[in-house]
């Protein structure tokens, strides 16, 4: 139940400048003693080897870190097998009756899955990967729908120590394709369908187009999406089937001792080039982060949680935090197929509702959708289950905070607003729900043992309150550990901007207060629902059209996605700039990368704005498409050129 009076987004605000966590909160806490902070800035490789220690391994390392900027090593010489953390060691505990996954289907079907369960169905899939041939060090490649299996295959991959690469299942034949074939994939794993919105998405049919061009696939391993899908793609020679090669292997698999710098995944972003980077992260570093900021962040009590994390495991958060992070940590999860709106608005919190989750973690860009929808749907539910709520992805505008606080957290809930990367593996900047007094917008302070400055366009430090570049400067065991078959790219994208310093990407600034407020890409990467895309992507798909001469794309300012991206577009002789062109353009950007990626507007231009070096200022093609006042000219070649866009612009719109 919410507080019964309606109140205005104004009212809220005004009534939460700050948020102070309640005593009750705060007297169960994981942590509720700020001396966590000072003690792990005092030896940040004790704090991290303290929770390292509370996983188990198989030889325990020799040395906690070896940094040879930009190259670390933590836990050198410790051996352990990521799937023992999160499966047998609480099936050996006695835990293994606890339940890991109340999974719901869009259509409604339900299944539960203890721990016990879980480790069974792992090891049946690890030994089904093994019957196909996939050895230590292989690649993997998902393709799978929010289902049981997806966790279960990624942590089969991770029991015999092949490397897996879950790709989001909204991705394009052509994405698919390219992340295959960089990483050079030995198997694909995928469902053959996917419910969404009440409709099926016929997965095998991207994957049977995708694997045509992937010489190093030797198998395609099919799940059936509730044996009820008959998917329009033929099987192809490739195929082999779950029940073939999964169902009736052995629930037993000896776990393959890793090394703690072994590679555990690679998982695709975009960054400022057409090409997107293969994020590596190893075994021992990455688990332990993903337990330390579960646990401290989440506030995670696995005899009593529910936990829900609505992301999809094919991004970041979905690996860290709900395989990794909750699963090491044996909490029980509720893990959901569909789209929150399907088949009424109110489905995230009747399921809130049903299974009483108690912590609850999404992106602003859906709470924002909820506040659009009507706070009707949560208000008719009892949701009085909550008592953790928290926000990742892209920065939370104030006005969706104070609406989460409200309308699902009953006004008494602290919110974790959490900042980090695919590269960063875990949280880096966020409340400590038991501690920190938090501000609607802000993400606030650096987890312990994470440090962080701004910095000056020079490479200085930006001191006490002011703007700047957010850069992270102490190694920290999540840590990427380079892009996959890039090493130079790696090294410049990261580390050359400010040398010796983790460039994240982000702009931020420091309030007065000491904490920090994220304001979002200063590079040419935008933010379209909490999910990355470079600008450079859509281009390419752009031009790769017979009608396109060039195109420019940028993103604008969106109220529900946060951005969303705008292309301009010189079409080439012979073609006529008319509506259907523009759409038949949007279609075919959501084709070549996903839909995720399709453009707002297409709007056709005879020039692009471009200094006399050539280079396109995306700067100003921003304030033309969000109708600002246009910026600096004087570096332009022809500034004419700016005034023709705005009269296009226009006419679009109107
Ligand atoms: O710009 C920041 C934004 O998302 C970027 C990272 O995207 P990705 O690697 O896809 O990971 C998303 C999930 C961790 C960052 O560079 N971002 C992420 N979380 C926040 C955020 N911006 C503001 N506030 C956040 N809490």
């Amino acid at each position: 139940m919410t507080d019964s009076s309606p109140k205005t987004i104004d009212t809220l605000l005004s009534e939460h400048r700050t948020f102070v966590p309640p005593a009750d909160f705060v007297a169960q806490a994981n942590v509720s003693d700020a001396s966590v902070y000072t003690t792990a800035d005092a030896d940040y490789e004790s704090w991290w080897a303290s929770w390292a220690e509370k996983l188990q391994w198989d030889k325990k390392w020799d040395t906690v870190l070896d940094w040879q900027l930009p190259y670390a090593k933590w836990f050198v010489g410790g051996k352990l097998n990521a799937s023992v953390q999160c499966l047998d060691r609480h099936v050996d505990a006695g835990n293994g009756g606890r339940i890991a996954f109340h999974f719901e289907g869009e259509p409604g079907d339900c299944r539960t899955l203890t721990y016990a369960d879980m480790l069974a169905g792992v090891c049946q899939v690890a030994n089904g990967l093994k019957s196909l041939g996939v050895e230590k060090g292989d690649r993997v490649t998902l393709y799978m729908p929010m289902v049981p299996e997806l966790a279960m295959t990624v942590l089969a991959c991770a029991r015999i120590g092949a490397i897996f690469s879950v790709v989001f299942a909204g991705f394009s034949p052509t994405s698919l394709k390219d992340r295959v074939q960089d990483q050079a994939a030995k198997l694909i794993v995928c469902a053959d369908g996917a419910w969404r919105g009440g409709k099926v998405l016929d997965l095998k049919k991207v994957v049977n187009e995708a694997v045509a061009d992937c010489p190093s696939v030797e198998n395609v391993l099919v799940w059936p999406r509730g044996g009820a899908l008959k998917s329009s793609a033929e099987d192809l020679d490739r195929d082999v089937k779950w029940a073939d090669v999964v169902s009736s292997q052995a629930t037993t698999c000896e776990p393959e001792s890793m090394d703690a710098e072994d590679p555990l995944f690679i998982l695709y972003t975009s960054g400022t080039t057409g090409k997107p980077k293969g994020i590596l992260h190893t075994t021992g570093g990455y688990m332990t982060g993903a337990l330390a900021t579960s646990n401290l962040v989440f506030d995670l009590k696995p005899e009593t949680d529910v936990y829900w994390c609505t992301a999809d495991i094919g991004w970041i958060t979905g690996h860290s935090y709900i395989v990794f992070g909750p699963m090491a940590n044996g909490v029980t999860q509720v893990m959901y197929e569909g789209a929150p709106n399907y088949p009424k608005f109110d489905r995230f919190w009747e399921l809130v509702a049903k299974y009483k989750v108690s912590v609850f973690y999404t992106a602003p860009t859906a709470i924002r959708a909820f506040m659009k929808w009507g706070d009707e749907h949560p208000d008719q539910h009892d949701l009085t289950s909550l008592r953790l709520l928290g926000s990742v992805g892209e920065p939370i505008n104030p006005e969706a905070w104070v609406w989460y606080l409200h309308h699902i957290g009953g006004g008494n809930c602290p919110i974790v607003d959490t900042w980090w990367q695919t590269e960063t593996g875990g949280i880096m900047i966020t409340p400590l729900p038991g501690i920190t007094t938090t501000v609607p917008g802000s993400a606030t302070t650096p987890f312990p043992g994470i440090e962080a400055k701004l910095l000056n366009e020079d490479g200085s430090e930006v001191i006490g309150a002011g703007g700047g570049y957010l850069a992270l400067t102490r190694p920290w065991p999540s840590m990427l550990r380079g892009i996959w078959g890039d090493n130079e790219r790696y090294e410049e994208t990261y580390w050359s901007r400010f040398p010796g310093k983790y460039f994240a990407g982000d702009g931020a600034k420091r309030d007065e207060d000491g904490n920090l407020w994220i304001l979002g890409r200063v590079d040419d990467v935008m933010n379209v629902s909490g999910h990355r895309l470079s600008t450079m992507e859509i281009e390419s798909a752009l031009v790769a059209h017979e009608a396109v001469a060039e195109a420019a794309v940028i993103g604008i300012a969106h109220e529900l996605k946060g951005q969303t991206p705008v292309g301009f577009v010189i079409l080439r002789n012979g073609y006529e700039a008319t509506p259907e062109l523009s759409e038949e353009l949007r279609a075919f950007v959501a084709k070549e990368i996903g839909g995720l990626a399709r453009p707002e507007k297409v709007i056709f231009t005879p020039e692009l704005p471009k200094t006399r070096s050539g280079k396109i200022m995306r700067r100003l093609l921003r304030d033309v498409a969000e109708g600002k006042a246009i910026g600096d000219v004087t570096t332009l070649a022809d500034p004419s050129v700016l005034q023709g866009l705005q009269q296009e612009y226009e006419a679009k719109e109107s």
